[in-house]
């Protein structure tokens, strides 16, 4: 049995400004993982969906990037103001979110 219903990475990966490969750090994914924690927490799914910080995804110029498990489900380009949708549409609801998608879609 699963341990949690979903688990959420969000790259926190910090590169140097000269680096021309980007991070998701500087386009504020500390931002966005407080947010998502935060909403998780208020929606009651502590214990249900499990968000953590994770290295570089190797989806840098798509940053922030975010992979959510069981589904394998990429987002890219994420800001603050996304994740309200993602929280309710896809942790919640079930549903990606297809515009926010990386991977292809379904
Ligand atoms: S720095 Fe975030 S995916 Fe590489």
């Amino acid at each position: 049995m699963a341990r949690f219903l979903r688990h959420v990475f969000v790259c926190q990966n910090e590169r140097a400004p000269e680096d021309p490969r980007g991070c998701c750090s500087a386009k504020h994914s500390a931002a966005v993982l407080e947010k998502m924690k935060e909403l998780v927490h208020a929606r009651g799914l502590k214990g249900k969906i499990r968000v953590n910080k994770a290295g570089c995804l190797d989806q840098c110029a798509l940053g922030v990037s975010i992979v959510v498990y069981p589904e394998a489900v990429w987002y890219g380009r994420v800001t603050v103001g996304d994740v309200e949708e993602i929280v309710e549409k896809h942790l919640v609801g079930g549903t990606p979110v297809e515009r926010l998608r990386t991977d292809g879609g379904k």
